[in-house]
């Protein structure tokens, strides 16, 4: 088995910043060199305020402070790091397709093509080369067949080890992983290139919890993996609606039936919708494949775990604007958070984005508290959409770092994401400040009911009538 003393990972993301500093911190003798052809992010990582870091994630900057500089660099010399590495991780992002066949559902894999032949065209001795990202089955063939066409006639393994770690717990699901997944060739050499990535992750994790598979086994689970736990927010979403109408309260469903240990407790917390890059473009993903291939059943059974999703964002959006007389023109509504989910800074295809844009389109008058998000992200979320212009988002919304002064007179306060700290504001106080009647939607089911009701407040959570 080949000794591996350097690697690199193409793209200083969510995922590959996390994972390459926990390597780091684990494998002291393995030169780790992150890079990225976005100077702003690298120097963002390089920065000696770890507060300034690109990606917040509990633990994560206390793992930078002891591993940068010493064995876990960040560059924008991407062609450097290429050459000098015996494992290189592909870890740039791959959006669903904007254009084309397969819009609005495919991944669009040109950035991960622009590594493949980036890393042909610079290698000069074999290489093994690791698809971190989240990719469609059988890309692996397609970046094998690129570097085998356009090398150097070096040889090239490729293996799938797609990340399992959730935004927010990166830190400790790398470190105590429930499993890593490598996937690569059944062939000798194959075999040799899994058992030499297996070694790296050995440094921490028991053999045992090291799944080898099949390339193609292994790209598909993790799109079934981030299916599955999407299912299960949808199903429970759909139940929450059901409880808003029969007087079920879905916390106590939750419970109920999270006892049976074949459905087990985890992910099933009702909430506003879910969020993140994962599981929409995931899904999507397989929406595409499975079609593809000619399974619309099966495509379509999938798809509906979007759609659920869409009608809870939506939902909630249409509650507050009915429970507010039907009104919510010139009426100030403080969203408290904007991320997809507590302890991260990361937006995408968060709720509030869509739930922003509704009420928006009202003419609500928004002011937005998120203790991680900046303004510049919150505006470039709006502006995206294309829904208005970006001056109307401006006028429109505002940010704030003052969550308690934004609620000055405001009409409502939505609550978008499950930061901790918005469980101990002084709610009494808040309610003083308020208009009245002073209402608070509750997407996340952070607060209690009982007390709520009891300051004054017209309390309405997810899943409760
Ligand atoms: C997910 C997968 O969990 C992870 O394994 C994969 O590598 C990437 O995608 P992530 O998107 O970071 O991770 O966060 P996750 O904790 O899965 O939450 C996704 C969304 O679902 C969030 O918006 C979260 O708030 C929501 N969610 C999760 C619920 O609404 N209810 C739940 O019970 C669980
Ligand atoms: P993820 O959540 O999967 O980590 P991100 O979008 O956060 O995705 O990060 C992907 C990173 O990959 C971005 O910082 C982007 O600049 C980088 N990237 C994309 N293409 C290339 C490339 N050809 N070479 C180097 N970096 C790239």
């Amino acid at each position: 088995m080949k000794k591996v003393t350097k690697i690199c990972c193409i793209g200083a993301g969510y995922v590959g910043g996390p994972t390459m500093s926990v390597i780091a911190s684990q494998c002291p003798e393995i030169k780790v060199t992150v890079v990225d052809i976005n100077a702003e992010r690298i120097n963002q990582w390089n920065d000696s305020n770890l507060d300034n870091l690109p990606v917040y994630e509990p633990g994560l900057s206390e793992i930078v402070a002891t591993t940068r500089g010493k064995n876990l660099f960040f560059s924008t010399e991407v062609d450097k790091a290429i050459d000098e590495a015996e494992i290189i991780f592909i870890s740039v992002n791959t959006p669903t397709k904007t254009y084309g066949k397969g819009k609005g559902q495919a991944a669009d894999l040109k950035f991960i093509e622009l590594c493949a032949r980036n890393i042909a065209r610079v290698a000069k001795n074999d290489k093994i080369v690791v698809e971190k990202s989240t990719l469609p089955v059988r890309t692996a063939s397609a970046i094998k067949s690129i570097l085998d066409n356009t090398g150097n006639g070096v040889a090239f393994e490729i293996l799938s080890n797609p990340e399992f770690l959730a935004e927010g717990t990166a830190i400790e699901d790398l470190l105590k992983a429930d499993r890593v997944l490598i996937g690569g060739d059944e062939t000798a050499s194959g075999k040799e290139a899994k058992n030499t990535l297996s070694a790296i992750y050995e440094h921490w994790l028991p053999k045992e919890r090291i799944l080898q598979t099949n390339v193609w086994s292994s790209e598909l689970s993790k799109l079934v993996a981030n299916a599955f736990l999407a299912q299960r927010v949808s199903s429970i979403n759909s139940i929450s609606a059901l409880c808003e109408k029969t007087d079920a309260n879905v916390a106590e469903v939750s419970r109920a039936i999270g006892y049976d240990s074949r459905i087990g407790s985890k992910f099933l917390n009702s909430s506003v919708g879910f969020g993140g890059s994962c599981f929409q473009k995931d899904i999507l993903n397989l929406v595409y494949i499975a079609s593809s291939f000619g399974l619309q059943e099966v495509a379509d059974y999938w798809e509906q775990v979007i759609i659920m999703n869409d009608y809870q964002k939506r939902r909630f959006a249409e509650n507050i604007i009915s429970t507010l007389y039907n009104t919510v023109s010139g009426k100030k509504i403080v969203f408290f958070g904007w991320a997809f989910k507590k302890d991260t800074n990361d937006t995408r295809e968060s709720a509030a984005i869509y739930v922003a844009d509704a009420l928006l389109e009202e003419r609500a008058e928004i002011v937005v508290y998120d203790p991680k998000v900046s303004e510049k992200q919150i505006y470039a979320d709006l502006d995206y959409l294309n829904t208005r212009t970006p001056e109307e988002n401006r006028r429109l919304l505002k940010v704030t770092k003052q969550p308690i002064e934004a609620i000055q007179d405001a009409h409502a306060i939505a609550i978008l994401t499950e930061w901790d700290e918005f469980k101990n504001y002084d709610w009494s106080e808040i309610f003083k400040n308020m208009l009245k009647p002073a209402f608070v939607f509750d997407g996340r089911r952070l607060l209690d009911k009982e007390s709520m009701t009891e300051l004054g407040f017209n309390y309405y959570k997810i899943g409760e009538s």
